[in-house]
C-alpha cells in the first residue's frame, strides 16, 4: 500500500474539476474491456473485434472469469449487469442468486434461536440458486449478435489451454487451500501446489460448458449439468432440487437513475443496494464543493463520510428484494429528505452513528467479487458485477462439472433484529424466504456527461463496494484524476455501523486522520485489506477510451 502513497505523493489537492486529467491509464481508440484478469478481458476483445458487440463480449468475458479467476468469476453464483446503447438507451438485468425453495427464516439458527456460526457460510446449505448461466443467456437473447456457440469458443478453449498463475493467484490459491480441502478432499484441482507461471487447466468445466453450448440455457437449470449438480449437492447435505433449477429465471429490472451536478449516473437497482446508496450520497454530498476542499482531504473525507453513514443506515432499515418487500425509493432519493438527512451535519463535530439512526442493518458481504466494464466500437456500453460472494464461494466444488458453488445464503440477514456475525444488527427487509433474493452491495455504473457517455464503473468489495464506485466517480469528476489514477487513489469507508472510518493503509498523511479524530471521528486502527478493486473505462474528449485496472489484483485493460 505504500505505493499508493508514493503514487499519490505528487497529486496535490489543486483540482477543481474544470479540465480531464491526462490520460495514465491504457488508451485505446475504438474499444475496451477492463476485468480481472487479462485472459478474462482478452477474450472479450476478441468477440468485439471478430464483428462481436459489448453484450457477446459481456457474455465471453462473464464466462472467460469463470476459468481465468475462479476466486470470483463463476457459473456457480450470480450478479447484476448494467448497460447503456449506443443510441442511449438504459437497461439492467438480475441474475442474483435466489433462497431454495425448502429454505426457512430460521435455517441458519439454532433451538434457542440463536445464529449458528459458519452454517450459512461453510456449509451447503449456504448455496443459493446460481443465476450466472441464465444472466448471460437472458444478455445474448435480448442484445446479442454473435451465435453463443461462437462466444463460447474462446471460453471454451482458454479451460482446455489453462491460465497461467500469478504471483498474486499463487499467494491467493495458498491462503485458501485449507479451507478448500477440508470441504473436497486433496484431490480436487485446486488442493495442489501452484506455484507463479504454472499452467492450471479446467478440463471439468469445458466440457460442462461444451454441453452448454451445444444445449443451450437449460442444460444448466434441466439437463445433464442440473442432474449432476443436484445430485452432488444432494450428497453435500444442500437443499437446492431439480424444480429449484429449473424455476430460476434472470429478471430485466429498471436500473436506478438519477442525476449528479451534469452528471446522468444509471446503477443498479434493489436487489443490490449499490444504486440507492450510491445516489442519497451523491445527492446529499452534491450542494458542497469537494473539488475546492481537495483530493482526500480532511473537509472533503468529513462530509463525504456524513453522507456514507446516513446512506447506510437507511440501507439497513429498507432494503431488501423488491419482489418480496416494498422499499420507499422515491422517499429515499427525495432531495427534501436528503437535504434534511444532512441537516444534522456540524462541520466541527462528528456525528454520532447511534444518534443518526437507531435500527437494524445488514452487513452480511463478504468482499470478494468481480466487476468488468467493456465499450465497443459502435459505443455500447456494459458494466457487469458478479460473485461467489467470499472468495471461492462456499469452498463446495463439483468436480466433475469443474466449478464451485457460492455461499450466498450469507448475505441475508439470519435473524432480523440481532447482531449477526459482524457484531450488526440484521433487518426484516432481508430476511431469508424461499425464492427471494438476498441483498447485495453490487453497484455496476454507467455515467454519462452532457448526454453522452462518460464513464463505466463498478469494484467488488462487499459492502465498500459502493463507497469505491462513488470515489471513482468523484476522483475523475471533482477531483480531476485521469480514470487510472482514479483507480490509483487511495480509499476510505464508512458504512453506519461499526461507527468507524476505515483506510487504506499507509496511504493517508497522518495529519488529515488527526484533524479527523480531534472532530471526534473514529478510525479503524486495525489493518485492513484493501477498499475495493475498480476497472473502470473513461470516454475521453476526443472519444477515446482511457482504462483504469487496479493494480490491488492482476487487472488488466485490453483495447484496440
Ligand atoms: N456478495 C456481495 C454482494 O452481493 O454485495
Amino acid at each position: 500500500m505504500k505505493k499508493i502513497a508514493f503514487l499519490f505523493s505528487f497529486i496535490s489537492i489543486y483540482s477543481f474539476a474544470q479540465q480531464t486529467a491526462k490520460p495514465t491509464g491504457l488508451v485505446a481508440t475504438k474499444a475496451m474491456v477492463v476485468s480481472a484478469r487479462q485472459e478474462a478481458s482478452k477474450v472479450g476483445l476478441e468477440i468485439i473485434q471478430k464483428g462481436g458487440n459489448a453484450f457477446d463480449a459481456m457474455v465471453g468475458t462473464e464466462l472467460a472469469l469463470a476459468v481465468a479467476f475462479p476466486f470470483a468469476g463463476n457459473i456457480g453464483g450470480g450478479g447484476f449487469m448494467v448497460y447503456r446503447k449506443a443510441n442511449g438507451e438504459v437497461g439492467s438485468l438480475d441474475y442474483r442468486e435466489k433462497a431454495p425453495l425448502a429454505a426457512t427464516k430460521d435455517m441458519f439458527l439454532d433451538k434457542d434461536g440463536n445464529v449458528i456460526k459458519g452454517k450459512s457460510t461453510q456449509t451447503a446449505l449456504a448455496i443459493g440458486v446460481p443465476g450466472t448461466i441464465a444472466g448471460v443467456f437472458a444478455v445474448h437473447k435480448k442484445l446479442g449478435s454473435l451465435p453463443m456457440a461462437e462466444i463460447l469458443k474462446p471460453v471454451i478453449a482458454l479451460a482446455e489451454r489453462g491460465v497461467v498463475v500469478t504471483k498474486k493467484q499463487e499467494k491467493n490459491i495458498n491462503d485458501y487451500r485449507d479451507a478448500i480441502v477440508k470441504i473436497n478432499g486433496d484431490k480436487t484441482p485446486l488442493a495442489t501446489l501452484y506455484k507463479e507461471n504454472d499452467t492450471i487447466k479446467y478440463p471439468a468445466l469445458a466440457k460442462t460448458l461444451k454441453r452448454i453450448a451445444k444445449n443451450g440455457r437449460n442444460e444448466f437449470y434441466k439437463g445433464e449439468t442440473a442432474k449432476i449438480l443436484v445430485e452432488y449437492l444432494n450428497k453435500k447435505g444442500g437443499i437446492i432440487t431439480l424444480q429449484d433449477l429449473a424455476k430460476y429465471e434472470a429478471k430485466w429490472r429498471k436500473p436506478l437513475q438519477f442525476t449528479y451536478k451534469d452528471l446522468k449516473i444509471t446503477s443498479m437497482s434493489p436487489p443490490s443496494s449499490g444504486g440507492i446508496c450510491l445516489a442519497q450520497i451523491m445527492k446529499m454530498i452534491a450542494p458542497y464543493d469537494l473539488a475546492k476542499m481537495g483530493h482526500n482531504s480532511e473537509e472533503s473525507i468529513q462530509i463525504i463520510v456524513e453522507a456514507e453513514r446516513r446512506a447506510y443506515a437507511d440501507r439497513s432499515q429498507f432494503l431488501g428484494d423488491p419482489d418480496f418487500v416494498k422499499i420507499p425509493i422515491n422517499g429515499l432519493l427525495s432531495d427534501v429528505y436528503l437535504k434534511d438527512r444532512m441537516s444534522t451535519f456540524n462541520v466541527n463535530k462528528a456525528s454520532l452513528s447511534s444518534e443518526i439512526k437507531e435500527g437494524k442493518v445488514n452487513f452480511n458481504e463478504s468482499t470478494e467479487t468481480t466487476h468488468y466494464s467493456i465499450i465497443d466500437a459502435q459505443g455500447n456500453a456494459v458494466a457487469a458485477t458478479t460473485t461467489l460472494n467470499d472468495g471461492y464461494g462456499s469452498k463446495y466444488y463439483c468436480d466433475e462439472l469443474g466449478f464451485f458453488l457460492n455461499n450466498e445464503m450469507d448475505d441475508f440477514s439470519a435473524k432480523p433484529g440481532s447482531p449477526n456475525m459482524f457484531g450488526l444488527v440484521g433487518n426484516e427487509a432481508n430476511s431469508i424466504a424461499p425464492q427471494k433474493r438476498m441483498l447485495s452491495s453490487m453497484t455496476p455504473t454507467i455515467v454519462e456527461k452532457n448526454g453522452k457517455l462518460f464513464m463505466v464503473v463498478g469494484s467488488p468489495g462487499g459492502s465498500t463496494i459502493i463507497t469505491t464506485v462513488l470515489q471513482a466517480i468523484l476522483n475523475v469528476y471533482e477531483y480531476n484524476l485521469s480514470m487510472q489514477e482514479a483507480v490509483n487513489a487511495p480509499r476510505f469507508h464508512h458504512q453506519w455501523l461499526p461507527d468507524l472510518i476505515t483506510f487504506e493503509p499507509d496511504a493517508f498523511d497522518k495529519i488529515t486522520t488527526d484533524k479527523l479524530k480531534a472532530k471526534g471521528y473514529l478510525i479503524n486502527e486495525k489493518t485492513t485489506p484493501v477498499i475495493g478493486k475498480l476497472d473502470c473505462i473513461l470516454v475521453l474528449p476526443n472519444n477515446n477510451l482511457e482504462g483504469g485496472a487496479d493494480f490491488r489484483g492482476d487487472d488488466t485493460a485490453v483495447g484496440f
